[in-house]
């Protein structure tokens, strides 16, 4: 237990450019008791063991009474429609979250990540084509942002002309600082609400006209599982829309400032065809954009690290913490592509695993490395560059960079 909170200085958008030495300090105890009732987890070994544990629940209704703003951003300004499936415990997640499968992965939809590929490529090579009448840009705004939108809304047959639409409801619904005025709530509630209605009418769409993407499969393929049906169906797709996009924003944002830090991987992913995939795992690991989960709950009393978590309480299992965690990672505050068994906590573990982690690597891979190609002598403008007021996903919410020339794809 400590008075005041480490937690809450970690929370504390000050620390966002460098948050590691108050992880280290965090560290010290692997399970701490906060004054609001929260249980933050902090060590490798514990977030692994807890994420694994069928005592930890997803669901907010688990929560006694007293702690029901804790149900996390997504909880409120979705309260109209049922949980999707990252809110839900077994076994109803798991029927959910087979259902989505199959029109995602194997065994029923092997191609459907790498059927992206040359879309995506086609939007990366277009976007940084864009940067070449200047030599300073925001990387944030001008590549980070707009690619993971486009891989998003191309899976799941967004046509490309909505994109700006859909970008303007997403940033208020996870653009969450935790601490929202009723105004803000409100805006983050009505964002929800208009992008659950242009789902719904684009499903409608979809179903008259199929076509080979993700809704056409939800909406019109009967698997083992059955569909997913009315809130259900929307609940997925925003969770997928929202999910698979501020998360990918801010890997990549993250993953050029490290490469501007580290000229000689910058160097190596220009010349090595190989080495995008190792650097992209490392990225997660020792930058990872999700920083901690906030929306855990013990369904019993749970012994663990010492301290005893308390039924009913909330948990937050701080993702990025455990992955600098030198106990169980050598070396771990070293960016190192080539280390082996590169085993980190950034798409979380267990039975919520991240459901779009094959895409987000690929995003990061492509995005990265024709960065790395084309820009010349790229340059930090400002470092640390200012972080985005989100205490949960961590990332530049702006990284200007200058360059001397965009070369050709
Ligand atoms: C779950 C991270 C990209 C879809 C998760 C979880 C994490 C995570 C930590 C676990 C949440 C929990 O246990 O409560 C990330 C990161 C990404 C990324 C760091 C990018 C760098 C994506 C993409 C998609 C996606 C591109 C969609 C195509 C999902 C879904 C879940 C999930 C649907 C819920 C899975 C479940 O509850 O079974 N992600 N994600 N994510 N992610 Fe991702």
């Amino acid at each position: 237990m400590t008075e005041p909170s480490l937690f809450q200085e970690i929370t504390d958008f000050g620390s966002r450019a460098n948050p590691w030495p108050l992880y280290e300090k965090l560290r010290s105890q692997p399970v701490w008791l906060e004054a609001d009732g929260s249980f933050v987890v902090s060590t490798f070994r514990e977030i692994y063991a807890l994420l694994h544990d069928p005592r930890i629940s997803s669901d907010p209704a688990n929560l006694l009474p007293e702690f029901a703003d804790k149900a996390g951003p997504l909880a409120q300004a979705g309260s109209n429609l049922p949980p999707s499936f990252i809110r839900t415990d077994p076994p109803r997640h798991d029927t959910l979250r087979r259902i989505a499968m199959r029109q995602f992965g194997p065994p029923h939809r092997p191609d459907r990540v790498d059927k992206l590929t040359p879309l995506l490529e086609d939007v990366v090579t277009k976007l940084i084509d864009g940067l070449a009448d200047r030599q300073q840009c925001d990387l944030v705004d001008d590549v980070a942002y707009p690619f993971p939108v486009a891989a998003i809304t191309g899976l799941l047959g967004v046509p490309p002309e909505d994109e700006p639409r859909f970008s303007q409801w997403v940033g208020p619904i996870v653009d969450s600082t935790g601490k929202d005025s009723p105004e803000v709530a409100q805006q983050r509630a009505d964002a929800f609400q208009q992008l659950g209605m242009y789902m719904f009418q684009l499903a409608q769409s979809k179903r008259a006209n199929p076509g080979d993407d993700m809704l056409s499969g939800f909406v019109t393929d009967d698997g083992p599982d059955g569909r997913l049906e009315g809130g259900d169906l929307f609940s997925a797709l925003i969770l997928l829309l929202i999910a698979g996009h501020e998360t990918t924003v801010n890997l990549i944002a993250n993953g050029w400032l490290t490469l501007l830090r580290h000229p000689e991987a910058l160097e190596r992913l220009r010349t090595e065809p190989d080495y995008a995939v190792r650097m992209v795992e490392e990225l997660l690991r020792y930058e990872g954009s999700v920083h901690f989960l906030p929306n855990r709950t013990a369904v019993a009393d749970i012994e663990i690290g010492g301290t005893t978590i308390r039924k009913g309480h909330p948990i937050v299992l701080v993702l990025a913490s455990g992955n600098r965690d030198t106990e169980c990672i050598p070396h771990a505050d070293r960016f190192d592509p080539d280390r082996a068994d590169n085993v980190h906590l950034a798409f979380g573990n267990g039975v919520h695993y991240c459901f779009g982690a094959p895409l987000a690597r690929l995003e990061a891979q492509l995005a990265l490395t024709q960065l790395a190609k084309r820009l010349q002598n790229p340059r930090l403008v400002s470092d640390p560059p200012p972080y985005r007021p989100s205490p949960v996903l961590r990332g530049p919410i702006h990284l200007p960079i200058a360059y001397d020339g965009v070369l050709p794809n």
